[in-house]
């Protein structure tokens, strides 16, 4: 008998109507956002926030049409947005998004391509491949190295320290991709007393644990003292930095991966934001060595302003990685082209390399230098001009980060909470060698030296009226 055919009342509605209109209108508030991005307030003010009420409804029986859902959007999620594709934006490490990127990522989302294999998407699977290219030239790693696109560093992290997991147990004997962890020979693992929370996520989710490690004391910048050094050997994994979350400092990796590498131990260097220094001529001092490491964990989108989510894991040891991610299916079709998932814990994912792509595009090889200089030039600029009336800078500013205490931790608390509340920018509190800070990251392309002056004139002005209660 026949199956009696189906058809959704809903889907024909949905195929039937020409969504030209609603593109059009997606492209109108977008445009809208973008021209008004800079003269809107950094951070939401109370009613924008106390308005996102309308977003806790029941999920209708009958579907909204398509105009109805992003004039909702439009009118009350864009006024709760914060405002980091302008130019005050200075909290976390978040990056801007290049207009090459951007006008890029609007063409791959009608794509949807996914690059989990070639035979499912041949452009990205090439654009991953230039990608993995140029960026190995750019930050000057090996030829040998490989590069996984995932959704951040904390993904990069997780897939760099399991392939120098598996690289120690494998020359140990041990094949722990098939028995697991349950019977495995001990290894070490090193990190610095400054390393970030996702290093200590990652060496828990991969069975390492967070507690069972060594911790090497750090400098007054937050750089690993690399005479305290415990003895490293081939059951060693040692994870540095190239970019202190706080302070911005960078490891000594000349002298770290050497003694690493005659050791025999697997070095990853967690360098979100700060491997791009590699990039910029004038920095060559801060990542020199970072070629003697085994893996690399790193971020499109922070320093390099590619739109999220861009995270790239980088490994020295293709066999290693591609023996951690792979998975065998009998639909799954390998190629003799690049099939991205076998670098990547994902199967499906976004097409962000393509973002990538065209970050690199737009900015060309001496754009990211000049664009890692020009970021460290106006937190240097930014640091200077807060040196004033009780303001004290607390680190060397290396790289884009500018760490500032206030007179006392409350002043400091105090002084994050109001420049919050003010909307002319935004940075985050942190704590800093034991006091309250107020962290700034440079970040954005976006932000001009005007910008800079507008912003630190408010923190100023905010610390001035504090001092006075
Ligand atoms: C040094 C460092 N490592 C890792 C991360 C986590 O990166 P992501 O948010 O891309 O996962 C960050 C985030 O700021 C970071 O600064």
């Amino acid at each position: 008998m026949m199956e009696k055919k189906y058809i959704s009342p809903i889907l024909e509605e949905i195929r039937k109507k020409d969504f030209q209109k609603d593109l059009k209108l997606a492209h109108d508030f977008a445009l809208s956002y973008v021209k008004q991005v800079d003269e809107m307030r950094v951070y939401p003010d109370e009613e924008a926030i106390k308005n996102l009420r309308v977003f806790d409804e029941e999920l209708s029986m009958e579907p909204e049409s398509t105009n109805e859902v992003l004039k909702k959007l439009h009118q009350y999620g864009a006024p709760a947005t914060v405002a980091q594709t302008g130019g005050r934006y200075f909290g976390f490490v978040n990056g801007g998004i290049m207009p090459s990127a951007l006008c890029t990522k609007w063409i791959t989302d009608v794509w949807d391509q996914n690059p989990a294999l070639f035979v499912i998407s041949p452009i990205t699977s090439k654009i991953e491949e230039v990608c993995e290219r140029w960026i190995k030239d750019l930050l000057g790693l090996p030829e040998n190295t490989v590069a996984g696109f995932v959704s951040g560093s904390s993904t990069a992290t997780l897939c760099g320290l399991v392939a120098g997991r598996n690289y120690i147990l494998n020359n140990m004997g041990y094949d722990v991709v098939n028995k697991g962890l349950f019977n495995a020979p001990q290894i070490k693992v090193v990190v610095g007393e400054g390393a970030h929370s996702t290093v200590y996520k990652a060496l828990s989710i991969i069975g390492l644990g967070k507690d069972r490690v060594t911790k090497i004391p750090y400098d007054n910048q937050g750089r690993i003292m690399v005479d305290k050094l415990p003895k490293l050997d081939d059951k060693t994994l040692l994870i540095i930095q190239a970019g202190n979350v706080n302070s911005g400092a960078f490891d000594d990796f000349n002298n770290i991966c050497k003694k690493a590498n005659e050791a025999g131990a697997w070095v990853h260097v967690d360098g979100a934001f700060g491997l791009w220094a590699a990039a910029c001529p004038e920095m060559g001092d801060l990542t020199r060595g970072i070629d003697l490491a085994d893996s690399w964990s790193v971020d499109g989108h922070k320093t390099l302003n590619a739109p999220y989510d861009n995270g790239i894991i980088l490994c020295k040891h293709r066999d290693i990685l591609v023996n951690a991610m792979h998975m065998t299916g009998s639909y799954i079709i390998y190629n003799e082209n690049r099939d991205g998932m076998l670098y990547t814990t994902e199967m499906s994912r976004r097409a962000r390399a393509v973002d990538l792509w065209a970050t690199l595009k737009g900015l060309g090889k001496r754009g990211v230098g000049q664009l890692v200089w020009e970021l460290h030039k106006k937190a240097k600029y930014f640091a200077n001009l807060l040196i004033e009336d009780g303001l004290e800078i607390l680190n060397d500013v290396v790289f884009n980060q500018v760490l500032v205490h206030y007179h006392s931790d409350n002043k400091t608390e105090e002084l994050v909470k109001e420049i919050q509340k003010s909307g002319v920018c935004w940075l985050g509190g942190s704590k800093w060698l034991g006091k309250s800070v107020m962290r700034i990251s440079v970040c954005s392309y976006k932000t001009s030296y005007n910008d800079i002056e507008k912003s630190a004139e408010e923190i100023l002005r905010i610390a001035k009226n504090l001092k006075r209660d």
